[in-house]
């Protein structure tokens, strides 16, 4: 049997009821935000995600899912989401209103990592990003959102890095001082670090490998180039947090690995053992001009994406995890087809009113069928009792006492319990 590819999964049962109270979560959280919801396609230009994401990150040059399609499109399964939302607001105009200043996506994302607890190449993201309003409190806003998010699914266990990456001037000097750096550890990197030397040297830091030597641990760090603005700017923004009692530890070596950012970056690693070692659950910042295309409009904002895979491994993990399971209502045992017939429209009508009704599609036994009704844990059962199938009358089985009900009193009946219990 051929099977599922490596680094996918397949999501039911439990597992799926997680991901839903993950998803279910948030989405109430960005209601409270006043956040609107937006899906972009699948699959974008490959050449977005080379412009916007940067040629030289590990998502691009080593993770992206690329492909040519029949028309000799090269195209790419979207590896994050930021780029589809800067690439949507510029060709539809968003920025013209502020409705879709606040926006946020549930998607799945791909790229082709190492597989591992809480690492796929195919794995949600929850997406948020305000744009074209950043400053301190849009920024604040944002740490706070994630914070809230992981406070509301009862994650305590993670610690907030944070650190101020500069000003695209304050980071070009701070670039030549690693390609110096760099330059006289040339044959101690990787291939593909040494080629970045010249062409992006941040991306050494986070490169997946070379990032544990101890050469990339020791290159110059970006707080001795920042000016005095943005380090007092970064003060504030910091006291803000203390004032909300967030906690955080301010990460010098942070530069995430993505080339849009500007100034503000932040990750919220975890600490739960469930993840094994260090595993980032939330990771984001602020960028000035996303796009960096010459269109006459710049995006700015502050946004992060949520691992959905990593905090669904932390609650799986729990022991005392509630999930809120949909309770079946009724469940009516059918012996033979013209008590399917009898009721057909009644269950129409109740499934109708947000009623969950249950039954065997095919003809049971009354006692196998009770036994299903049982196991089905549904608050309602019922069914006719031999004497009563030349009756219009029904039995109601709640908890364990049977009444009858005649045939007309049926959807009274169940939506008068249901309606007081
Ligand atoms: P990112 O740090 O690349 O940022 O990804 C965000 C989060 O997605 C990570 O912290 C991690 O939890 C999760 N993640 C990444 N790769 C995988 C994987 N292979 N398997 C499972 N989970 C994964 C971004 O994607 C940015 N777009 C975030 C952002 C939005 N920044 C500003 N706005």
């Amino acid at each position: 049997m051929i099977q599922r590819p490596r680094g996918t999964k397949d999501i039911y049962g439990k597992d799926e009821l997680i991901y839903k109270l993950i998803f279910d979560s948030f989405e109430q959280l960005a209601t409270t935000y006043n956040l609107k919801k937006i899906i972009t396609p699948t699959f974008e230009s490959y050449e977005l995600f080379k412009k916007i994401n940067g040629e030289q990150t590990d998502i691009v040059s080593k993770e992206i899912y690329r492909f040519t399609d029949q028309s000799s499109r090269e195209l790419a399964l979207k590896p994050e989401g930021t780029a589809s939302i800067g690439r949507a607001i510029i060709e539809n105009k968003l920025y013209l209103s502020k409705e879709y200043n606040k926006l946020y996506y549930i998607d799945s994302m791909y790229r082709y990592e190492k597989p591992q607890k809480g690492r796929l190449r195919q794995f949600y993201q929850i997406g948020v990003e305000l744009i074209n309003e950043l400053c301190l409190n849009s920024i604040l806003d944002s740490i706070v959102l994630a914070n809230s998010f992981l406070k509301k699914i009862k994650i305590d266990e993670y610690v907030l890095y944070i650190n101020n990456i500069g000003s695209s001037e304050e980071r070009n000097q701070y670039i030549k001082s690693l390609k110096t750096y760099f330059s006289k550890f040339k044959n101690q990197l990787s291939e593909i670090s040494q080629k970045r030397i010249d062409t992006n040297p941040l991306r050494i830091l986070d490169d997946k490998t070379d990032s544990e030597l101890e050469i990339v641990k020791n290159a110059p760090k970006i707080i001795d180039f920042l000016s005095n603005e943005t380090k007092e700017e970064f003060s504030l923004l910091l006291s803000k947090l203390e004032k909300l009692n967030i906690d955080y530890k301010i990460d010098y070596s942070l530069v995430r690995g993505l080339d849009y950012y500007s100034n503000v970056v932040f990750e919220f690693v975890s600490t739960s053992s469930s993840l094994g070692s260090k595993n980032t659950l939330i990771g984001g910042g602020s960028y000035l001009d996303l796009t960096k295309t010459n269109d006459s409009f710049k995006i700015n904002g502050v946004g992060f994406g949520i691992g959905v895979e990593r905090i669904f491994e932390i609650l799986k993990s729990k022991q005392d995890l509630y999930i809120p399971e949909n309770k079946i209502d009724v469940f009516i045992i059918f012996e033979n087809n013209s008590q399917y017939d009898q009721l057909q429209k009644i269950i129409y009508d109740l499934r109708f009113e947000n009623i969950t009704i249950e039954f065997n599609y095919k003809i049971k036994k009354f006692k196998k069928g009770l036994e299903d009704a049982f196991n089905s844990k549904s608050k309602i059962i019922i069914f006719q009792e031999l004497n009563q199938h030349k009756t219009n009358n029904w039995t109601f089985k709640i908890n364990n006492k049977n009444f009858e009900v005649n045939e007309s009193e049926i959807k009274k009946t169940i939506m008068k319990y249901l309606f007081e219990n």
